[in-house]
């Protein structure tokens, strides 16, 4: 070893003796503190900590007299949900700190979901980015936001795998793909988080939901939910997996039940794969009122649920205070132990104590952070970039996208210039009136080069009682025209005009919690207006807002451009208009398969090949088909054009066969080949032909987005090691079996180049 090679390595060793000592130190300070003040607690008090009561509306100036005040001040409260602003959690938390008996501070959660007061793109449009910097960069934003304005904990990022786009909540996710999902949940927890809880501006993470929420039957909310172990530890955990290994703080437990026992009292989830498999040191909060639903699920009376929830190994009760009201009484009969009320209780203390919240209980209430860090022209820029980012070209024929920037602009539809619909579903701290509509978005970036013609054109939909279930009862139905007349007005605007802008799709709570549809189709009314607007014989490009997959069939046949915006959030109208014209190059990539029609559900790439695949196209007798529709989605896992073209050629390994200590070097070269530089999302995908139980037809392995000019070309590589090939077996071991491995790589996962090599012993 060279001599300043060996002064490196001593220093090295050093610095990791110190910052293991001073690792272990913390440990020891932490666990006194909390033994000390344990040692204090009475039982209730205790009981008190694992209870996280709903926070009503408290209004500024009237929490002392609120029935929660009474129950702070007798230590009865561990934290509250959703209280908004630094004065209320300021007055709230000096109840705890002074008046309490112990001084325990509250923690304070909310769900920030897609940004704070900026808010981006849904997550289901975050995943479409595939871009993880950008995904730990809006993270981060949101936590400094959130934090300045008193909350210091966060109910995101939501990981449950789903495959079914009827389900509300699929908007909440990450999509379908255990890879993708995983290093997604990373991010978001990176950027929640960041490298030290202890700072003012960071937060704890809670990943939700555990487990498998994503896989209601039916697609109906809070629906049941059974699978087998291998495609649980497969294709759904691995999410949760991932976000725990980055160091989330806490994790919730879903309303379902998994194989038979509700969630949040599943022992073998919340003890046995959590903490023994997984060595999750954080705390478990249950999803609102969890517990007590347990009764309905048919579990026992509210003190047997709550002995079967704290037995399992969850922690604190999300609004039901089941634990507050029974425990007590379990302990005395010994149904519950004192050890897992004790275990419970520490377990959410060292929660407090990581946050620093016992150093200072204000550290996160400072006023002039709330005016000075909260929605700035800075955030709000970068939530414009990363909107457009987010954004998936889905058709456009003959290069209609983008737009010139002149003429006669038809835009319509109910998206186009809706405030309300804009920041999407759970955008707890979003200033409806500070999103931008896409009418605004085109007016700021066309100034006067073209001239827009707007019309409404028709509701997002015409039935009043289905209009009230997605507006909070705020009817978003124009009462004082029809829908005949909408149509008209827009129709006659887009004759005169060159070209026409349709901004149509779902309102923004038509996805997210309790928004199951059995019909993912264009509400009707909407697609008569397009249908008219179609037989005009003029450029038509449909602006389509949703939360989910649509079943857009008819639409991908007649309209010639399509553009996939998701909801993007308070600077999506912006961002809108600075993808349809060009200033920035759309480059999403969906995360979630778009089928053809609801039949076809569940419909995912990484599907298992079963014993009779179809070798055509289309229907084949006693193969695995449909009479009626092909097999194929709409469009694809990992889709999404640009205005430019990418193409692909030269797949090389740099060997055929690897043993388990050696990586193989996988390298393609991309080009782009169009007028418009770009970003494209390189896909590596494998397949393991023979396997000890069934494997999956291809599975996402890695990918790359990059930036390429016009007529560059690059080479891009890829290391593939044994961990890439391992899976878990029947037995449940993550292991790697020899054999033959097919790579793809491509644009998609339908369009890539193919090579195989040989895993051998
Ligand atoms: C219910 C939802 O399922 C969960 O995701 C959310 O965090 C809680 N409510 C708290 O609002």
């Amino acid at each position: 070893m060279q001599v300043s090679k060996k002064i490196y390595f001593v220093f090295f060793l050093m610095v990791i003796f110190l910052s293991s000592n001073s690792y272990a130190q913390n440990k020891a300070e932490k666990e006194i503190f909390i033994d000390e003040l344990m040692s204090k607690m009475t039982l209730q008090e205790k009981i008190g900590q694992l209870n996280l009561p709903g926070s009503g509306d408290i209004k500024t100036g009237e929490a002392n007299n609120s029935d929660i005040a009474g129950k702070i001040r007798l230590g009865l409260v561990g934290g509250l949900l959703n209280v908004k602003s630094v004065s209320k959690i300021k007055e709230i938390q000096k109840i705890a700190v002074e008046e309490s008996r112990l001084k325990i501070p509250l923690i304070f959660g909310m769900d920030v979901i897609h940004g704070y007061r900026t808010t981006f793109p849904i997550p289901l449009g975050l995943a479409s980015s595939w871009d993880m910097n950008l995904i730990e960069k809006m993270a981060r934003i949101a936590a400094q936001e959130a934090s300045a304005d008193g909350i210091c904990w966060t109910f995101s990022p939501m990981v449950d795998i789903a495959r079914d786009p009827r389900w509300g909540r699929i908007a909440e996710g990450a999509g379908e793909d255990a890879y993708l999902g995983s290093r997604i949940a990373e991010a978001y927890v990176k950027g929640y988080q960041g490298d030290d809880l202890k700072k003012n501006n960071t937060i704890m993470s809670c990943v939700k939901h555990f487990a498998l929420y994503g896989a209601a039957e039916a697609g109906r909310d809070y629906n049941t939910t059974d699978m087998s172990l291998v495609r649980m530890y497969n294709e759904y955990f691995p999410p949760y997996k991932a976000a725990i290994d980055a160091g989330a703080g806490s994790i919730m437990t879903s309303f379902n039940d998994v194989n038979g026992i509700p969630a949040s009292g599943n022992r073998w989830l919340m003890t046995e794969v959590l903490r023994n498999q997984w060595k999750f040191k954080g705390f478990v909060v249950t999803d609102y009122t969890a517990i007590q639903e347990m009764i309905t699920h048919g579990m026992g009376d509210l003190q047997a649920v709550s002995a079967m929830a704290l037995h399992a190994g969850t922690d604190m009760d999300m609004v039901g205070e089941s634990y507050l009201s029974t425990l007590e009484k379990s302990l005395s009969e010994q149904k519950v132990t004192l050890e897992e009320i004790d275990l419970a209780c520490r377990r959410i203390l060292e929660a407090k104590y990581d946050l620093g919240l016992f150093e200072d209980p204000f550290k996160y209430c400072d006023e002039n952070r709330a005016v000075t860090e909260i929605a700035t022209i800075e955030n709000m820029n970068v939530a414009r970039d990363i909107a457009a980012q987010t954004f998936v070209l889905l058709k456009n024929k003959n290069q209609i996208l983008p737009l010139a920037k002149k003429g006669k602009i038809a835009l319509i539809g109910p998206l186009a210039n809706s405030r309300f619909d804009m920041a999407g579903m759970w955008s707890v701290a979003a200033e409806h009136k500070e999103s931008v509509t896409v009418l605004e978005g085109f007016k700021n970036v066309l100034g006067n080069k073209a001239e827009i013609l707007y019309a409404k054109g028709a509701n997002v939909v015409d039935d009043k009682d289905y209009d009230a279930r997605i507006t909070w009862g705020t009817s978003g139905i124009d009462s004082t025209k029809t829908s005949a007349q909408l149509r008209k007005e827009a129709l006659k605007i887009a004759k005169k005009s060159d070209v026409i802008v349709a901004v149509l799709g779902e309102g923004a709570e038509m996805s997210g919690e309790c928004s199951s549809r059995s019909n993912i189709d264009l509400p009707e009314n909407q697609k008569i207006l397009l249908a008219e607007l179609l037989k005009l014989g003029k450029p038509v490009v449909l602006v389509l807002y949703t939360g989910r997959p649509l079943t857009i069939t008819w639409e991908n046949e007649n309209v010639p451009a399509i553009l996939n915006v998701w909801f993007g959030g308070t600077q999506g109208g912006n961002a809108v208009a600075d993808v349809v014209f060009g200033d920035v190059n759309p480059s999403g990539k969906l995360p979630v398969t778009f089928p053809q029609n609801v039949g076809q559900i569940p419909l995912y790439y990484n599907c298992k090949n079963t014993g009779r695949p179809l070798s055509n196209e289309w229907f084949e007798k006693y193969k695995s088909n449909y009479l009626d529709i092909t097999n194929e989605p709409l469009y694809p896992f990992g889709f999404g054009l640009s205005y430019t073209n990418f193409k692909y050629s030269n797949l090389t390994l740099s060997n055929t066969k690897m043993n388990e200590n050696e990586t193989i070097k996988i390298s393609v070269q991309v080009e782009n080949t169009g007028n418009f530089d770009g970003k494209e999302v390189v896909q590596l995908y494998l397949r393991d032909l023979v396997g000890s139980i069934s494997r999956p037809v291809m599975e996402l392995k890695n990918f790359q987005k990059i930036d390429i000019k016009k007529g560059e070309k690059k080479t891009i590589t890829f290391d593939i090691d044994i961990e890439d090939l391992k899976f878990y077996n029947n037995d449940l071991q993550f292991v790697a079996e020899p054999g033959t491995f097919e790579v793809f790589v491509g644009t998609n996962s339908k369009e890539t180049l193919k090579a195989e090599f040989e895993l051998i012993k």
